[in-house]
């Protein structure tokens, strides 16, 4: 009889998913909402479930279910919000298919996903291979430190209220340059100014610290250089 798949999934480094018999084995292992889940690979599936109700062994045999039909694990992404989320996703998988098949899935959470993103294509935007990231500490330094430059009042427009919208607009995929094509008012254009002035700001710390760091012979460490480089200005 097939194996359930629980005991498959629970040992980390299953025996590779060879047989579409074995597959069907798993697919077995699911309610009929869970089969749906796994064998609808057209479209956008939303599954949404309780608690333990078994939502993850949706998304686990849906990719062991993918790379069965032949999918490039290379053309799979399985985003999660926390690392200990995406360990388990990733020990699932290889529970199912083999840690071998599992390795060349892309797997994490967002934010390593997008680090990772950054770091192959970051120089798309203008950033150095070695760019550290700001916390939101730092980027409301900057951005103070743009409105003071604007000759902006803080009490006219808050550094928190700017770096919200700023995030907003990041969202809808607006550029700052559109953004100040487009402001409809004149607090609308300052923030647009204050939004560029933002961004060549972080460039140049990016930079700068680049140059810095390759002149000590050092890789940037963290932020706080990113704060020293932008104070010092
Ligand atoms: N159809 C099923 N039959 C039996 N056990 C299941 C089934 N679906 C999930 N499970 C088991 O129930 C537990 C919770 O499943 P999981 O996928 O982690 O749930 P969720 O992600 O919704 O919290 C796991 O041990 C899983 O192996
Ligand atoms: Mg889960």
């Amino acid at each position: 009889m097939h194996a359930p798949v629980r005991d498959l999934e629970a040992h980390g480094q299953g025996a590779p998913l060879s047989a579409v018999a074995k597959l069907d084995g798993i697919l077995a292992g699911l309610n009929p909402e869970q089969r749906r889940g796994v064998v609808t690979t057209e479209g956008p599936v939303l599954v949404l479930a309780g608690a333990g109700s078994g939502k993850t062994r949706v998304i686990t045999v849906r990719i062991a279910h993918l790379l069965a039909k032949g999918v490039d694990p290379r053309a799979i992404l399985a985003l999660t919000f926390t690392n200990k989320a995406a360990a388990e996703m990733r020990e699932r998988v290889a529970g199912l298919v083999g840690k071998a098949s599992a390795e060349p899935l892309t797997l994490g959470t967002f934010h390593a996903f997008c680090l990772k993103l950054l770091k192959e294509h970051g120089t798309l935007l203008g950033y150095p291979r070695g760019f550290t990231i700001c916390d939101s500490s730092d980027q409301i330094a900057v951005l103070r430190g743009a409105l003071r430059e604007l000759r902006v009042a803080e009490t006219s427009i808050q550094p928190g209220a700017l770096h919200s919208r700023i995030s907003l607009e990041k969202n809808k995929l607006v550029s700052a340059a559109a953004f100040l094509g487009k402001a409809a008012d004149d607090r609308e254009e300052l923030i647009g100014k204050a939004w560029l002035r933002y961004e060549e700001h972080l460039l140049r710390a990016q930079h700068g610290l680049r140059r810095s760091a390759a002149e000590r012979g050092q890789a940037p460490r963290g932020s706080s250089q990113v704060k020293q480089a932008l104070a010092a200005r």
